[in-house]
């Protein structure tokens, strides 16, 4: 199913129930500081998340209840219309082979998770990747001759098995991701026992933001922090894999982000799409310095005025 027709009613559904979502997850909410609060759920956030998630999980059960009837109608007449094998029918199988393992409820807050993690940190991180290039337009120049370079013996489309060959758009990529993290604060962790960090005592059950935007501006670890360098990262070994602290934009450790690879992969190809195919310009009478840059606070970071480029 294609969720990224603009005319489409259903990607325009769920859009906006993942924007609902975010922005409810992102508010401030007073029950953190006084749990005491939370039956009163007194910035009604709570409520405003059933609503979102309600309306996410109806989108779901219909797009499980066609693909049912599907795999129904071909099961009986011994067809294969159905399998389009994709994550729904591989989920499915295994729903159908020992159902107390996964129920249809798991599959949709699966789905829930995957949705709501995996798109907006990806649209959001290609905004600012184009934001940045545009406003730099040496730099989306070098990334564009790089994939000139590369495309030019190639005669099929640009896929994931040409990354390891345009060093500038990985360090396009870094660069951004160190300067707007989609996920500022990464996910809330909690202490599971008392635990003495670099002096710090962390009690047990402590609620734990890691605030990775402030690290990936810090001055004592970046030179020139704020300034949109991916040169930086062409002689140098950091990655954002999880293994170098000064870069870590997909968190560390076992609760990392489980879709990095995934999202490695449809970071480098879409923005290698859009620069590759098109050359970009701003609206009319628009200048380069009057880019908006400011922030919309949130669970994630995304431009507070999203960007305009014209493709030429
Ligand atoms: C630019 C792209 C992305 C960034 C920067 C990012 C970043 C993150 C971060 C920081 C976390 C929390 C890690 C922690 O607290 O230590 C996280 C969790 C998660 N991410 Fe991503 N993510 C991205 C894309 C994706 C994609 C494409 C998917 C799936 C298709 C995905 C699925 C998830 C899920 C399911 C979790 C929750 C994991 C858990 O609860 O243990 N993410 N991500």
């Amino acid at each position: 199913m294609d969720f990224s027709q603009y005319e489409s009613k259903s990607s325009q559904e769920i859009k906006e129930v993942i924007s609902g979502l975010m922005k409810v997850g992102g508010m401030p909410n007073l029950v953190d500081f006084f749990p005491i609060l939370r039956p009163l759920d007194p910035q009604g956030l709570a409520s405003q998340g059933k609503v979102c998630v309600e309306k996410l999980f109806a989108i779901f059960d219909s797009i499980i209840d066609q693909r049912l009837q599907k795999r129904a109608v071909s099961s009986s007449y011994d067809i294969d219309l159905s399998t389009q094998n994709d994550v729904l029918d591989l989920l499915l199988d295994i729903n159908f082979k020992d159902g107390h393992e996964l129920s249809i409820n798991d599959m949709k807050s699966l789905f829930m998770d995957l949705f709501v993690a995996g798109t907006d940190s990806i649209s959001t991180t290609l905004e600012w990747a184009m934001t940045e290039l545009i406003r730099n337009p040496k730099k989306l120049k070098i990334t564009r001759f790089e994939l000139m370079k590369c495309m030019h013996t190639k005669r099929e489309t640009l896929n994931e098995h040409d990354i390891p060959q345009l060093p500038y758009l990985q360090a396009v990529i870094k660069e951004t991701l160190r300067l707007h993290p989609p996920g500022p604060f990464l996910v809330p962790h909690q202490a599971i026992h008392d635990v003495e960090v670099k002096g710090f005592n962390v009690l047990k059950c402590a609620q734990i933001l890691c605030n990775v935007w402030a690290i990936g501006r810090d001055p004592k670890i970046w030179s020139n922090p704020n300034a949109f360098m991916p040169e930086r990262f062409l002689e140098s070994k950091i990655d954002y894999k999880g293994q170098d602290f000064e870069l870590i934009p997909f968190g560390a450790g076992r609760r990392s982000c489980p879709g990095l690879n995934i999202a490695h992969r449809e970071l480098h190809t879409m923005l290698a799409s859009l620069i590759y195919n098109f050359e970009w310009k701003l609206e009319e009478n628009m200048r380069v310095e009057d880019l908006d840059m400011e922030e919309k606070f949130g669970l994630s970071l995304p431009k507070n005025i999203p960007l305009m480029a014209i493709p030429a």
